[in-house]
């Protein structure tokens, strides 16, 4: 059994969806104090608001920013810096601690010194895997393709932290009203703008830090968890970028979650490639994290069986997140990634993990036990042959005992092996959130990806309207 409160404080963090409603039962409350913090952001926002501008069409595109131009909302600070706030209220547990420092990266990771190359210590940092709404807001502020006028935008840019203004109600026994406090007043606000009225939120774009499950509350009061944000009318036709999406809602865009790895430039990207190419993995694979016997039929602790009693022969590397704290990352994770040729990938609450990008940038290839944990996720950054980069196990085939991990993964030689690590390696440049100073020389990075799929889709969505107005006018 592991009951230590780190153990429980991972799977908080690396979980959530559907069945963890039923879990979170008691948990410590957050102060008073916090909610009078609301009385006073509530008269911060009745204050007037200046005229909405005039509403025209977008001009022709220009040759620099060929898809448009991005627009980003000026929000009341109580949408976005009055939430990154201190260590102490964002959550039980602080580990949330430092996630806005370095624009969303977080602090130098100097614990990984002795273990990668030299040049490398100052680009690998203790980034919070909740970060990205921090991350996307301070980039695009400096994005190449910003405009300063509405009138010139594609794209509106909506820079409310979603994810923290929600993350510090899931752990308590809040009520409904202060978990949908923000996102209330966010769809109040937005919806006095002229821009937004125009196109009813169409042309509008946020980033969730956290997955999608915890912005989509159930009626059933059982199964309390999170806000009810995504459920509101208002945010049907506004396109989100989340480290999870829920399959099937095309306004959910899978993007990576955040990692340690911020590369300043491509000869970093080129040294880091270099070095988990050519490091002596000396295991088959590796597992990093904790087994869950709260959850019927605990495959994270099957497959922490398996690797322990693998471990004996070196064939598995474990760490245990019951004893290791894997939250906010640390060396003994790293060399095992780095060790290892495979790293098993089970779902936990919910399907997706950040680990499988911690794994894929130290170059190791992930095994798979359910799609939804990234074939269905983050289609802008993946090839479309899973099997060139990753192995799929199903996990019903684990839990029955008809697949051994083992067996699987020896069956690859060890050319076939390569050849998917290689695969791996030339998806990293794509799957990091680089430098934001950093020139890399026309390779996009995650956030790059983003943007320019954000202002196709935008485009494109723009000229079928006025295709379709085109049609609707008498006469033509
Ligand atoms: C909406 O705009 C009007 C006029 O600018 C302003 O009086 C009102 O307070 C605004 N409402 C909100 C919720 O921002
Ligand atoms: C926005 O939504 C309202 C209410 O559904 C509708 O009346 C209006 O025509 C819509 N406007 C646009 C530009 O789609
Ligand atoms: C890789 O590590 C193994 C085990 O420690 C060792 O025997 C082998 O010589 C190493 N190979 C290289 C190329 O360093
Ligand atoms: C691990 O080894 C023990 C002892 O040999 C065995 O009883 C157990 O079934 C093994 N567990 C797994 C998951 O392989
Ligand atoms: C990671 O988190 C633990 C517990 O929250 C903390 O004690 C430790 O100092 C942190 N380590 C790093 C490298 O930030
Ligand atoms: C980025 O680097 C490339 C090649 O090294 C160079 O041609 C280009 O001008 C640089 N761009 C910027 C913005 O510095």
């Amino acid at each position: 059994m592991f009951t230590c409160k780190k153990s429980k404080t991972l799977q908080f963090i690396t979980n959530t969806s559907h069945s963890i409603h039923s879990q979170i039962t008691s948990h410590p409350r957050i102060s008073l104090f916090i909610f009078s913090l609301f009385l006073v952001q509530i008269i911060i926002l009745c204050s007037p608001s200046p005229p909405p501008p005039p509403v025209s069409l977008p001009p022709p595109v220009d040759d620099k920013c060929k898809e448009g131009q991005v627009y980003v909302y000026e929000l009341p600070t109580m949408f976005n810096s009055d939430l990154v706030g201190t260590c102490e209220d964002l959550d039980p547990w602080h580990w949330q601690c430092g996630v806005a420092t370095n624009g969303g990266y977080g602090m130098t990771a100097t614990e990984l010194a002795g273990i990668i190359p030299e040049s490398l210590v100052q680009v690998w940092h203790r980034t919070n895997q909740f970060s990205s709404e921090i991350i996307f807001h301070n980039r695009i502020l400096k994005h190449k393709c910003r405009t300063m006028e509405p009138e010139a935008a594609t794209a509106f840019y909506i820079p409310f932290y979603a994810g923290l203004a929600v993350g510090k109600y899931l752990f308590t026994d809040s009520t409904n009203e202060e978990r949908d406090f923000h996102a209330v007043q966010l769809i109040k606000w937005v919806q006095n703008q002229s821009y937004w009225r125009r196109s009813n939120g169409s042309d509008h774009v946020l980033v969730l830090g956290r997955i999608t499950w915890d912005f989509r509350r159930l009626t059933d009061p059982e199964k309390r968890w999170g806000s009810t944000f995504l459920n509101m009318p208002e945010m049907q036709t506004v396109t989100r970028l989340t480290i999870e999406r829920a399959p099937g809602d095309y306004q959910d865009v899978g993007i990576p979650y955040p990692t340690g790895f911020h590369p300043r430039s491509i000869t970093d990207i080129q040294a880091w490639q270099s070095f988990v190419r050519t490091y002596n993995r000396t295991s088959l694979f590796t597992f990093v994290g904790a087994a869950r016997e709260d959850v019927g039929d605990d495959i994270r602790g099957l497959l922490l069986q398996t690797c322990r009693n693998e471990s004996v022969s070196g064939t598995c590397r474990v760490v245990d997140c019951a004893v290791t704290p894997c939250a906010n990352g640390s060396s003994a994770i790293m060399e095992s990634l780095l060790g290892s040729e495979f790293c098993l990938q089970p779902r936990g609450d919910s399907f997706t993990r950040r680990s499988v990008f911690d794994c894929m940038i130290a170059g190791a290839v992930p095994v798979l036990f359910w799609t939804r944990t990234m074939y269905d996720q983050y289609e802008w950054y993946l090839p479309e042959e899973p099997e060139s980069y990753s192995v799929f196990i199903d996990h019903d085939d684990v839990s029955a005992g008809k697949k051994s991990i083992k067996g699987v993964l020896e069956k690859y030689s060890k050319e076939a092996v390569k050849e998917m690590r290689e695969r791996v390696i030339e998806i990293i440049p794509k799957i990091v959130y680089s430098d934001e100073g950093s020139n890399n020389s026309g390779m996009k990075d995650a956030f790059e990806v983003a943007v320019d799929g954000v202002m196709r889709r935008f485009k494109t969505e723009r000229d079928q309207r006025r295709q379709e107005s085109d049609v609707n006018v008498p006469g033509n």
